[in-house]
Protein backbone atom coordinates (compact mmCIF):
# COMPACT_ATOMS: atom_id res chain seq x y z
CA UNK A 1 0.00 0.00 0.00
CA UNK A 2 1.63 3.60 -0.57
CA UNK A 3 1.55 6.68 1.22
CA UNK A 4 -1.71 7.94 -0.37
CA UNK A 5 -3.75 5.15 -0.05
CA UNK A 6 -2.76 4.20 3.61
CA UNK A 7 -3.96 7.84 4.44
CA UNK A 8 -7.11 7.63 2.45
CA UNK A 9 -7.69 4.38 4.43
CA UNK A 10 -7.02 6.07 7.69
CA UNK A 11 -8.80 8.55 6.87
CA UNK A 12 -11.84 6.17 6.14
CA UNK A 13 -11.40 4.51 9.27
CA UNK A 14 -11.42 7.68 11.53
CA UNK A 15 -14.75 8.34 9.77
CA UNK A 16 -16.27 4.73 10.48
CA UNK A 17 -14.93 5.25 14.04
CA UNK A 18 -16.65 8.49 14.42
CA UNK A 19 -19.74 7.32 13.29
CA UNK A 20 -20.07 4.12 15.12
CA UNK A 21 -19.86 1.54 12.99
CA UNK A 22 -16.67 -0.04 15.15
CA UNK A 23 -18.40 0.18 18.50
CA UNK A 24 -21.49 -1.18 17.30
CA UNK A 25 -20.37 -4.40 15.30
CA UNK A 26 -18.39 -5.00 18.88
CA UNK A 27 -21.43 -4.56 20.88
CA UNK A 28 -22.92 -7.21 18.25
CA UNK A 29 -20.60 -9.76 19.93
CA UNK A 30 -20.45 -8.81 23.43
CA UNK A 31 -24.31 -9.33 23.30
CA UNK A 32 -24.00 -12.28 21.62
CA UNK A 33 -21.99 -13.58 24.40
CA UNK A 34 -24.34 -12.27 27.22
CA UNK A 35 -27.25 -13.81 25.50
CA UNK A 36 -26.01 -16.63 23.63
CA UNK A 37 -28.72 -19.18 24.56
CA UNK A 38 -31.41 -16.72 23.51
CA UNK A 39 -29.73 -15.73 20.26
CA UNK A 40 -28.86 -19.65 19.28
CA UNK A 41 -31.94 -20.16 18.15
CA UNK A 42 -31.78 -16.84 15.89
CA UNK A 43 -29.20 -17.89 14.22
CA UNK A 44 -29.33 -21.49 13.69
CA UNK A 45 -32.81 -20.23 11.93
CA UNK A 46 -30.92 -17.64 9.17
CA UNK A 47 -28.50 -20.56 8.60
CA UNK A 48 -31.10 -23.10 7.87
CA UNK A 49 -32.97 -20.69 5.66
CA UNK A 50 -30.31 -19.17 3.72
CA UNK A 51 -29.37 -23.13 3.15
CA UNK A 52 -32.96 -23.88 2.01
CA UNK A 53 -32.85 -20.93 -0.13
CA UNK A 54 -29.35 -22.00 -1.44
CA UNK A 55 -30.64 -25.16 -3.26
CA UNK A 56 -32.21 -23.82 -5.74
CA UNK A 57 -29.34 -21.18 -6.45
CA UNK A 58 -26.66 -21.97 -9.13
CA UNK A 59 -23.23 -23.23 -7.33
CA UNK A 60 -21.15 -20.27 -9.25
CA UNK A 61 -20.58 -17.06 -7.19
CA UNK A 62 -22.77 -16.18 -3.50
CA UNK A 63 -22.04 -12.82 -1.85
CA UNK A 64 -23.13 -11.67 1.54
CA UNK A 65 -24.07 -8.72 2.58
CA UNK A 66 -23.66 -7.56 6.60
CA UNK A 67 -21.44 -10.69 7.05
CA UNK A 68 -19.66 -9.21 10.26
CA UNK A 69 -18.99 -11.81 12.81
CA UNK A 70 -20.28 -14.51 10.14
CA UNK A 71 -22.63 -15.76 13.35
CA UNK A 72 -25.42 -16.27 11.34
CA UNK A 73 -23.30 -17.60 7.87
CA UNK A 74 -23.40 -21.33 7.27
CA UNK A 75 -19.80 -20.52 6.15
CA UNK A 76 -18.75 -24.48 6.05
CA UNK A 77 -21.56 -25.37 3.85
CA UNK A 78 -21.54 -22.17 1.32
CA UNK A 79 -17.78 -22.94 0.48
CA UNK A 80 -18.53 -26.27 0.07
CA UNK A 81 -21.70 -26.24 -2.11
CA UNK A 82 -20.13 -22.41 -4.31
CA UNK A 83 -17.17 -21.82 -6.63
CA UNK A 84 -16.89 -18.52 -4.41
CA UNK A 85 -18.19 -16.91 -1.63
CA UNK A 86 -17.77 -12.71 -1.52
CA UNK A 87 -18.01 -11.48 2.29
CA UNK A 88 -19.11 -7.77 2.00
CA UNK A 89 -19.12 -5.52 5.35
CA UNK A 90 -17.57 -2.37 5.88
CA UNK A 91 -15.78 -3.81 8.67
CA UNK A 92 -14.01 -7.03 8.31
CA UNK A 93 -13.43 -7.71 12.02
CA UNK A 94 -9.95 -9.22 12.06
CA UNK A 95 -11.07 -12.54 13.69
CA UNK A 96 -13.57 -13.20 10.65
CA UNK A 97 -10.03 -12.21 8.26
CA UNK A 98 -8.12 -14.77 10.09
CA UNK A 99 -10.45 -17.00 10.31
CA UNK A 100 -11.24 -16.96 5.90
CA UNK A 101 -7.84 -17.76 5.50
CA UNK A 102 -8.41 -21.63 6.12
CA UNK A 103 -11.66 -21.26 2.86
CA UNK A 104 -9.49 -21.23 -0.71
CA UNK A 105 -12.63 -19.63 -2.15
CA UNK A 106 -13.70 -17.23 0.45
CA UNK A 107 -12.88 -13.54 -0.02
CA UNK A 108 -13.42 -10.47 2.35
CA UNK A 109 -15.26 -7.20 0.29
CA UNK A 110 -14.81 -4.37 2.47
CA UNK A 111 -17.86 -2.16 1.15
CA UNK A 112 -20.84 0.25 1.58
CA UNK A 113 -23.68 -1.21 0.93
CA UNK A 114 -25.51 1.48 0.39
CA UNK A 115 -23.19 2.53 -2.26
CA UNK A 116 -21.62 5.55 -0.56
CA UNK A 117 -24.19 7.04 1.84
CA UNK A 118 -22.13 6.93 4.76
CA UNK A 119 -19.57 8.65 3.26
CA UNK A 120 -21.82 11.10 1.64
CA UNK A 121 -23.53 11.98 4.82
CA UNK A 122 -20.22 12.63 6.93
CA UNK A 123 -19.04 14.63 4.25
CA UNK A 124 -21.56 17.09 3.61
CA UNK A 125 -21.16 18.16 7.52
CA UNK A 126 -17.76 19.41 6.94
CA UNK A 127 -19.09 21.54 3.81
CA UNK A 128 -21.95 24.00 3.49
CA UNK A 129 -24.24 22.34 5.86
CA UNK A 130 -27.26 23.85 5.59
CA UNK A 131 -27.91 23.49 1.66
CA UNK A 132 -26.65 19.63 1.64
CA UNK A 133 -29.01 19.55 4.05
CA UNK A 134 -32.21 19.93 1.82
CA UNK A 135 -30.22 17.82 -0.73
CA UNK A 136 -29.51 14.90 1.38
CA UNK A 137 -33.25 13.25 1.02
CA UNK A 138 -33.43 13.42 -2.98
CA UNK A 139 -29.31 12.63 -3.20
CA UNK A 140 -30.33 9.19 -1.04
CA UNK A 141 -31.87 8.24 -3.46
CA UNK A 142 -29.00 8.24 -6.27
CA UNK A 143 -26.75 5.94 -4.44
CA UNK A 144 -26.55 2.28 -5.18
CA UNK A 145 -24.20 -0.38 -4.47
CA UNK A 146 -23.54 -2.69 -7.41
CA UNK A 147 -23.05 -6.05 -6.98
CA UNK A 148 -20.01 -7.96 -8.06
CA UNK A 149 -20.16 -9.01 -11.74
CA UNK A 150 -21.82 -12.87 -12.34
CA UNK A 151 -23.11 -12.92 -8.77
CA UNK A 152 -25.59 -15.88 -8.62
CA UNK A 153 -26.74 -15.80 -4.86
CA UNK A 154 -27.12 -13.02 -2.55
CA UNK A 155 -27.77 -12.93 1.03
CA UNK A 156 -28.79 -9.78 2.55
CA UNK A 157 -28.05 -11.06 6.43
CA UNK A 158 -29.21 -9.43 8.88
CA UNK A 159 -28.52 -5.62 7.86
CA UNK A 160 -31.36 -3.82 5.95
CA UNK A 161 -32.19 -2.65 8.87
CA UNK A 162 -29.11 -1.99 10.02
CA UNK A 163 -28.51 0.42 6.88
CA UNK A 164 -30.47 3.07 8.54
CA UNK A 165 -30.00 2.73 12.31
CA UNK A 166 -26.08 4.38 12.37
CA UNK A 167 -27.25 6.97 9.49
CA UNK A 168 -29.70 8.13 11.32
CA UNK A 169 -28.64 8.10 15.06
CA UNK A 170 -25.70 10.36 13.09
CA UNK A 171 -27.85 12.54 11.16
CA UNK A 172 -30.07 13.34 14.57
CA UNK A 173 -27.08 14.31 16.29
CA UNK A 174 -26.09 16.94 13.36
CA UNK A 175 -28.64 17.73 11.39
CA UNK A 176 -32.33 19.29 11.68
CA UNK A 177 -34.41 16.86 9.64
CA UNK A 178 -38.28 16.54 10.24
CA UNK A 179 -39.55 13.05 11.49
CA UNK A 180 -41.03 12.77 8.18
CA UNK A 181 -37.48 13.72 6.34
CA UNK A 182 -35.90 11.20 7.93
CA UNK A 183 -39.09 8.69 7.46
CA UNK A 184 -38.25 9.63 3.39
CA UNK A 185 -34.49 9.06 4.38
CA UNK A 186 -35.27 5.35 5.55
CA UNK A 187 -37.59 4.69 2.63
CA UNK A 188 -34.94 5.96 0.65
CA UNK A 189 -32.25 3.41 2.01
CA UNK A 190 -34.39 0.79 2.40
CA UNK A 191 -36.02 0.65 -1.45
CA UNK A 192 -32.64 1.37 -2.80
CA UNK A 193 -31.55 -2.18 -0.63
CA UNK A 194 -34.08 -4.10 -1.98
CA UNK A 195 -33.67 -2.85 -5.78
CA UNK A 196 -30.40 -4.43 -5.81
CA UNK A 197 -31.54 -8.26 -4.83
CA UNK A 198 -32.01 -9.70 -8.17
CA UNK A 199 -35.19 -11.92 -8.31
CA UNK A 200 -34.89 -15.35 -8.18
CA UNK A 201 -31.63 -15.36 -6.91
CA UNK A 202 -31.91 -13.94 -3.27
CA UNK A 203 -33.19 -14.18 -0.06
CA UNK A 204 -32.87 -11.62 2.81
CA UNK A 205 -33.48 -11.69 6.46
CA UNK A 206 -34.36 -8.49 8.09
CA UNK A 207 -35.82 -7.58 11.24
CA UNK A 208 -39.14 -6.67 10.48
CA UNK A 209 -40.46 -5.00 14.09
CA UNK A 210 -38.70 -4.03 17.23
CA UNK A 211 -41.11 -5.53 20.44
CA UNK A 212 -40.12 -3.43 23.73
CA UNK A 213 -41.31 -6.40 27.03
CA UNK A 214 -41.62 -5.68 30.40
CA UNK A 215 -39.64 -8.47 32.84
CA UNK A 216 -42.20 -10.40 33.13
CA UNK A 217 -42.75 -10.67 28.87
CA UNK A 218 -45.59 -8.43 29.00
CA UNK A 219 -45.64 -6.99 25.44
CA UNK A 220 -45.86 -2.67 25.98
CA UNK A 221 -45.03 -1.32 22.17
CA UNK A 222 -43.85 -2.69 18.94
CA UNK A 223 -41.90 -0.20 16.45
CA UNK A 224 -41.82 -1.42 12.93
CA UNK A 225 -38.04 -0.97 11.46
CA UNK A 226 -39.04 -1.79 7.69
CA UNK A 227 -41.04 1.01 5.88
CA UNK A 228 -41.64 -0.98 2.72
CA UNK A 229 -43.92 -3.63 1.75
CA UNK A 230 -41.86 -6.84 0.52
CA UNK A 231 -42.83 -9.47 -1.52
CA UNK A 232 -43.95 -12.77 -0.06
CA UNK A 233 -41.32 -14.41 -2.60
CA UNK A 234 -40.90 -17.96 -3.18
CA UNK A 235 -41.27 -19.23 0.42
CA UNK A 236 -40.58 -17.27 3.68
CA UNK A 237 -40.31 -17.82 7.48
CA UNK A 238 -40.47 -15.74 10.42
CA UNK A 239 -39.63 -15.95 13.97
CA UNK A 240 -38.68 -14.28 17.41
CA UNK A 241 -34.60 -13.14 17.76
CA UNK A 242 -34.59 -12.31 21.96
CA UNK A 243 -31.83 -10.26 21.38
CA UNK A 244 -31.97 -8.63 24.61
CA UNK A 245 -33.38 -10.67 27.90
CA UNK A 246 -31.03 -8.49 30.50
CA UNK A 247 -31.99 -5.21 30.02
CA UNK A 248 -29.44 -3.81 28.88
CA UNK A 249 -29.98 -2.58 25.66
CA UNK A 250 -32.69 -0.38 26.60
CA UNK A 251 -33.15 0.09 30.56
CA UNK A 252 -35.74 -2.02 32.63
CA UNK A 253 -37.18 -3.69 29.65
CA UNK A 254 -36.31 -6.65 26.86
CA UNK A 255 -35.71 -5.55 23.50
CA UNK A 256 -36.79 -8.75 21.16
CA UNK A 257 -36.79 -8.63 17.11
CA UNK A 258 -39.61 -10.21 14.99
CA UNK A 259 -37.38 -11.34 11.96
CA UNK A 260 -38.45 -12.25 8.81
CA UNK A 261 -36.19 -14.61 5.88
CA UNK A 262 -37.83 -14.58 2.36
CA UNK A 263 -36.42 -16.24 -1.02
CA UNK A 264 -37.21 -15.05 -3.98
C1 LIG B 1 -26.49 -6.87 12.58
S1 LIG B 1 -24.98 -7.16 11.74
C2 LIG B 1 -25.43 -8.57 10.84
C3 LIG B 1 -25.03 -9.79 11.57
C4 LIG B 1 -23.74 -10.36 11.02
N1 LIG B 1 -24.04 -11.27 9.97
C5 LIG B 1 -22.92 -10.99 12.11
O1 LIG B 1 -22.87 -12.21 12.25
O2 LIG B 1 -22.26 -10.22 12.84
C6 LIG B 1 -24.88 -5.91 10.59
C7 LIG B 1 -23.53 -5.84 9.85
O3 LIG B 1 -23.70 -4.90 8.81
C8 LIG B 1 -22.55 -4.09 8.70
N2 LIG B 1 -22.97 -2.84 8.08
C9 LIG B 1 -23.80 -1.88 8.58
N3 LIG B 1 -23.97 -0.90 7.68
C10 LIG B 1 -23.25 -1.26 6.58
C11 LIG B 1 -23.04 -0.66 5.30
N4 LIG B 1 -23.60 0.50 4.96
N5 LIG B 1 -22.26 -1.31 4.41
C12 LIG B 1 -21.68 -2.50 4.72
N6 LIG B 1 -21.83 -3.11 5.91
C13 LIG B 1 -22.61 -2.49 6.83
C14 LIG B 1 -22.03 -3.97 10.10
O4 LIG B 1 -20.63 -3.68 10.09
C15 LIG B 1 -22.36 -5.35 10.70
O5 LIG B 1 -21.28 -6.22 10.56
Amino acid sequence: MNFKSFRKNLIYTQMLHKMQYFSDQEGIMRRYIQEKNNWDLHLKKSKDFILKSAETKKKGKVVILGSGWLLDLPIDELSNQFEEVILVDIIHPKQVLHKIKKYKNVTALKADITGGLIDFIYHSLKTDKRKKQKTLISAANSFSFSLPKNTDFVISLNIMCQLHIILIDYIKKHYNLTDSELHNLILQIQQSHIRMLPDEKSCIITDMEEEILTETDQTIGIKPLVQIKLSKGNFSSSWQWKFDSLMTYKDDVKTFFNTTAIDF
